[in-house]
Parts: C-alpha cells; structure tokens; sequence
C-alpha cells in the first residue's frame, strides 16, 4: 500500500475505535454525547492516531493493541480543538468543513464535551484491551499522555500562545510554545506506539523523541504557513485567522521563506534520526513518509 493509503486506512481505523467508545458511554443522544460524536468523528486527518499505529508496527506491536493508545491521543487532541476554538481563546467558528462545536451545540456543551474527552482518553488508556500490552507499559502510556497534555505540554504551550497575542515574541519563546502546544502530543504519540513494545520500544525513545521532536515542530510550523497561503475551503477552518489575531506564528516573525527553510529543516533532521534507526534493521519508510507529508500537506 502506498503512503497515502496506508494513511487513509489507519484514519479510519481510528475513528471505528473512537466511534466505539464514544456509542459505549451513557447519555447518547444529549447534547453533551452529541458534541462528543461531532467534535471527534467528524474529518479529522487523524496524525496522532497515525503515529502510533506506524511506530508500533514499526516494533512488530499488533493494530488490535495499538486501538486504545490511537483512539485515547486522538480523544485528547479532539479536546483541545474545541477549547482552542472558544470565544475566550481563538474564537473560530469553522474546524475541518463545519460550524465549530460551541457554534453548533453552545459553549457549555463544547467546554463539557471537552472535558468529558479528557477523562474519557485516560479511560480508554486504562480499562480497554490491549493484547500482550504489559500492565507497566500501559501505566507509562497513562503517564505519557497525562505529562502531554498538561502544564508540561499542550495546556501550558496553549497559555503561552495566548499570552503572545499582539506581542512580537523571541524565536526561543516562538519555539518553545510551539514544542508544548503540538509538539508535546506529538511526541507522546510515537512514544506511545514504541511503548506498547516494551523493552525493544524503550530501548530506542532518545531516537524516536529526535524524530518526533523535529516533526512536531514542523508540523505546527507548516500549520503556521497554511494559515497564510491556505485556502479555507481546503484547510476546513479560516485561512489568515492567526494574522487576524496577531498570534505570534513562523511566518510572521522569520516571513514565509523563511518559515519554509525552518520546515524543511526539521523535517531534515527528523530523518536523519531515521537513519539511526534504520541502521539497527528497522523499517522506518512510513515515518520516513510521515516526515515528508507534514511539510508537503495543504490542509
Ligand atoms: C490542528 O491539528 C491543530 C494543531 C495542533 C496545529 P490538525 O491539523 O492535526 O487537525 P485535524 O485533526 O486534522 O483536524
Ligand atoms: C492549536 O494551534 C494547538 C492546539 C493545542 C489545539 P492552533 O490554534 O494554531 O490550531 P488551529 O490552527 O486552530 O487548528
Ligand atoms: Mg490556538
Ligand atoms: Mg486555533
Ligand atoms: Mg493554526
């Protein structure tokens, strides 16, 4: 199977695991449950989840072993999607082709549903079957998602975005919001799918936290630029919403060439660490292609 359809396959793995344990929890049909099918099953690409099927197999891990991990990483980025959306943070009203979910359902539902798939996400991670998955590695999946999604990762990164506003920020202080705010739950997505392994996963995560380093960067980085030179009918939210709320972005501190080079460099420098790996005879061509993509994708 060639990249992208191997990309487009796992996609919808992902969403039937989610779709599952979304349809097991009480209350459908309210407008809390509700919010939580649109806000998660609704487009998507679906990067996170991808990561931790490709890694995973990477170390021979089963897709059955690798559900809870994607669809869990997947219940926390959909979370933070609709908080990045509320009036009090970007206040957008479009997120890949449709109304955002306060727009549709109200802000109350939108903070709830995000709420409930926090929760949910460490549910999944704790109760759901991960065959041949020893207890202590799913404790560290726990540990690694938790420290990814907090202060250490996407809620600290996103209070330092908001704190940028209208300011003209340093490239260090660029840099580290970006690594918290995307990086971090990129990064716990390919050492989630390595941990499901166990020792052989352990073994490599300075190498695989080179990578996923370096493409976390970049892909918020290329978000940046889209934001740019996007268009709002491919990308399914509105082009040019950061330069309407002065956010500090690549683009508007280095320009768009520059941005460019930034991009390509990470992405440089995620494969090279690939190399390392595919010295100790793993096959890294998914990742490798992974890398590529999210400098080369247009939504
Ligand atoms: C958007 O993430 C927010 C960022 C972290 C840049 P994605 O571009 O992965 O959004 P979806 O899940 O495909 O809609
Ligand atoms: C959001 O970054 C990162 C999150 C933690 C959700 P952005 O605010 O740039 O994401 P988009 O552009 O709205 O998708
Ligand atoms: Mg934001
Ligand atoms: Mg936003
Ligand atoms: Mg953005």
């Amino acid at each position: 199977m060639d990249f992208h359809a191997t990309m487009k396959a796992q996609a919808e793995r992902a969403t039937d695991a989610l779709r599952q344990f979304i349809s097991a929890l009480p209350f459908q049909n309210t407008p809390l449950v509700e919010t939580m099918h649109y806000g998660t099953l609704l487009g998507g690409k679906r990067l996170r989840p991808f990561l931790v099927y490709a890694t995973g197999e990477m170390f021979g891990v089963a897709p059955q072993a690798l559900d809870a991990p994607a669809a869990a990483i997947e219940c926390i980025h959909a979370y933070s999607l609709m908080h990045d959306d509320l009036p009090a943070m970007d206040d957008d009203d479009l997120r890949r082709g449709q109304p955002t979910c306060h727009i549709k359902y109200g802000e109350a539902s939108a903070i709830l549903a995000g709420d409930a798939l926090q929760t949910l996400a460490f549910s999944i991670l704790s109760d759901a079957s991960m065959p041949g998955v020893a207890l202590a590695d799913r404790l560290s999946l726990v540990s690694e998602l938790a420290l990814a999604s907090g202060v250490a990762g996407m809620c600290g990164g996103q209070a330092l975005d908001l704190e940028a506003e209208g300011k003209q920020v340093s490239l260090d202080v660029l840099e580290r919001i970006h690594r918290h705010k995307t990086g971090a739950l990129i990064r716990a997505a390919v050492r989630m799918g390595a941990l499901c392994a166990g020792e052989p996963g352990r073994d490599v995560l300075p190498i695989l936290d080179r990578y996923a380093e370096s493409i976390g960067l970049a892909f918020q980085v290329q978000d940046d630029i889209l934001d740019v030179v996007g268009d709002t009918a491919t990308l399914g939210k509105r082009q040019g919403a950061d330069q309407h709320l002065g956010k500090s972005t690549y683009p508007a501190l280095l320009g768009l060439e520059q941005a460019r080079e930034k991009a390509q460099a990470l992405c440089d420098d995620a494969l090279a660490a690939l190399r390392e790996l595919s010295s100790k005879q793993m096959d890294t061509r998914t990742l490798e292609a992974l890398a590529t993509y999210i400098i080369q994708r247009d939504k």
